[in-house]
């Protein structure tokens, strides 16, 4: 059996403020990853869930951006009831969180 049975990788990228790419950093993902740390211990869940994060995931002009393994599923998540809604309803109880997911054909993974 693995030792997690999630990892939730946030992309922590940061960039110069006039790099025209963008990053995650800028769009707040310090307080997402933040976030799914404080969600997975309220709920039990550590080490059980990993939050890790993440450098670049190519996805920057989706982020913040999040993905979900084993099962591969990419998230844009910008607030901190998105990050309730993913713990609640994919960490927990298996279910994608469609409004949420990356507007990209492998992002059900
Ligand atoms: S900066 Fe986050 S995906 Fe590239």
């Amino acid at each position: 059996m693995p030792k997690f049975q999630h990892h939730v990788f946030i992309c922590m990228n940061k960039r110069a403020d006039n790099d025209p790419r963008g990053c995650c950093t800028e769009k707040g993902s310090g307080a997402i990853r933040d976030a799914f740390k404080e969600e997975i211990e309220k709920c039990g869940l550590k080490g059980v869930i990993r939050a890790n994060q993440a450098g670049c995931l190519d996805t920057c002009s989706l982020g913040p951006s999040v993905v979900i393994y084993p099962e591969g599923v990419w998230y844009t998540v910008k607030t901190r009831e998105d990050v309730k809604e993913v713990t609640e309803r994919h960490l927990i109880k298996g279910e994608i969180v469609e409004r949420l997911l990356m507007p990209a054909p492998w992002a059900r993974g």
